[in-house]
């Protein structure tokens, strides 16, 4: 049950997470991208994770329980031009660590303005996660910014450039507006496959 969400912790940097137990999944993007908006809806709780017209909003790990074994996770945006060279490079080395290292990872969103999708840092971080055998997620969000002939060729696209890489296996997309609510039941299937198997 996704509405029982509630923030339990954070952390500055991934060596400092709650310890390995049950199961997580984390939500990854770009600054702005619309990660913290996406787990409100799905949590149905428009104050549990601070959203902004700010990019670079969310600095910090933030975990929120759903149950005692189950947590979803919102990671710092990346690709915030302001932040120094030398703390993205940390960042970018402690995200790569964290999909391949943290066990009781089940699955990773990939949160995408679904008007840019599949910029470079996007790329990397699949493959990194794909690198992994993690499955992947890719929510293009703000769909209500488009009109439903682009938004679902945005999708086809998106499908396609997964099938030629080869990793349809571990990745999978959807269409998605936190404004509207639009894709919450297939984002809810997704997740739920991955944090009770
Ligand atoms: P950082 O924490 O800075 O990395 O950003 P974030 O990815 O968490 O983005 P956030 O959820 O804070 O949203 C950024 C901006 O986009 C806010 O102004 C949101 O209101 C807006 N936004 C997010 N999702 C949607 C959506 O589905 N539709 C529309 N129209 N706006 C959205
Ligand atoms: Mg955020």
């Amino acid at each position: 049950n996704f509405n029982l969400a509630h923030f339990t912790q954070s952390a500055p940097s991934i060596r400092e997470c709650p310890p390995e137990a049950g199961a997580e999944v984390a939500f990854a993007g770009r600054s702005n991208a619309g990660k913290s908006s996406a787990i409100n809806t799905l949590t149905g709780n428009h104050k549990l994770a601070r959203t902004s017209k700010t990019p670079g909003r969310t600095q910090l790990i933030n975990f929120f329980d759903l149950s005692e074994n189950t947590r979803l996770v919102d990671l710092p945006g990346y690709g915030y031009a302001k932040v120094p060279r030398a703390m993205k490079e940390q960042w970018q080395k402690n995200l790569s660590e964290y999909l391949h290292e943290r066990r009781c990872l089940a699955g990773l969103v990939v949160v995408m303005d679904i008007r840019h999708p599949m910029q470079e840092f996007d790329t990397m971080v699949i493959n990194w996660a794909v690198e992994a055998q993690m499955p992947v997620h890719l929510l293009l969000t703000k769909a209500d910014k488009l009109k439903k002939g682009p938004a679902q060729n945005t999708l086809l696209q998106v499908k396609k450039s997964i099938k030629e890489a080869g990793v349809d296996d571990l990745v999978t997309a959807q269409t998605f507006s936190s404004l509207k609510g639009a894709g919450l039941d297939t984002l809810k299937q997704r997740l739920t496959g991955w944090l009770l198997s």
